[in-house]
């Protein structure tokens, strides 16, 4: 669905002086797939986000999103369509005066009658529970709401896929549980494919694919539970695994035998729980 060939970026002014913010990507994102983009800071995953919203146009290779070139500037607006971006401050995102105006404010753009447009945000409101926010001015809401509405206004656009930059960096642990379990639930019952760009690992392991980039490349990818277990390589980049594979680690270390694949807190638990049984 979409698809980065010998994909590379350089800033404008940035080509004689230092690195490609990105290089030699080859990367292709499947329908109803979550993918999870980890790496330091600088290492190129907002541009590739970017890449992928037609935000930016590559500087070498190509990016195809349900078989359109984003260089196809006839067809940027399909592309921003099937690729609905999020990003990290909700704030910048609402340009509204009511939650209903915000959510609506792409559709407007696409200048559907406005009865067809008032059912899909009421459509997607009631998926997102947002109903009884309608009304509200956006600047009133949480941050995970605003979050919420940010979402819906991109779902509303019934997208194939979801790009969410660090989507709950800016939010507590109650708005980022929030914004993770609906775009999990998105994922699961709409079909919908997700990248999401987190520095946080616990937000990773239930994705599909974990792929992580450093300095502009690709260094791996694989299931979470593959790429989290390699500590040696993610503390090399000066990144953590989750909770529980770091803890499990330290726990081998002291001669506990645990399951080497463990990625989840309940795994760990469970697995500690019956080597205390046995011993
Ligand atoms: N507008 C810009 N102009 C020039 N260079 C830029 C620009 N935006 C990013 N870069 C450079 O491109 C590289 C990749 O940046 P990018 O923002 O994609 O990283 P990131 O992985 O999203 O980092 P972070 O975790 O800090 O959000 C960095 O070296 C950065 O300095
Ligand atoms: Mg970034």
């Amino acid at each position: 669905m979409i698809e980065a060939r010998n994909l590379a970026y350089y800033y404008p002014g940035e080509e004689e002086v230092s690195l490609p913010a990105l290089s030699g990507i080859n990367l292709a994102v499947h329908r109803g797939e979550y993918l999870a983009l980890l790496g330091p800071n600088g290492s190129g995953k907002t541009t590739l986000l970017k890449l992928f919203n037609a935000l930016l146009t590559p500087s070498e290779g190509e990016v195809w999103v349900k078989g359109i070139s984003t260089v196809d500037e006839d067809k940027i607006t399909e592309v921003r369509r099937y690729c609905g971006m999020i990003f990290q401050n909700p704030d910048n995102q609402l340009v509204a005066t009511t939650v209903e105006e915000d959510i609506a404010f792409g559709l407007e753009n696409l200048a559907l009658p406005s009865a067809e447009i008032k059912k899909k945000v009421l459509d997607v409101a009631s998926l997102l529970g947002l109903d009884h926010l309608l009304q509200q001015p956006p600047h009133l809401l949480s941050g995970g709401e605003k979050q919420r509405v940010a979402i819906a206004g991109v779902l509303a656009m019934q997208p194939l896929c979801i790009l969410m930059d660090e989507p709950t960096a800016m939010l507590d642990p109650a708005g980022r549980r929030d914004v993770i379990e609906t775009v999990g639930r998105l994922n699961r019952e709409q079909d919908l494919a997700v990248i999401h760009v987190t520095h946080f690992p616990e937000e990773a392991v239930f994705a599909d694919r974990v792929i992580i980039l450093n300095q502009g490349s690709l260094v791996t990818q694989g299931p979470p539970e593959i790429v989290f277990n390699d500590l040696k390589l993610l503390h090399s980049l000066g990144l953590q695994g989750p909770a529980a594979v770091e803890l499990a680690a330290l726990l081998r270390k002291d001669g506990f035998d645990l399951p080497s694949q463990l990625i989840h807190s309940r795994e760990l638990v469970h697995s500690l729980c019956s080597w205390e049984r046995k011993s």
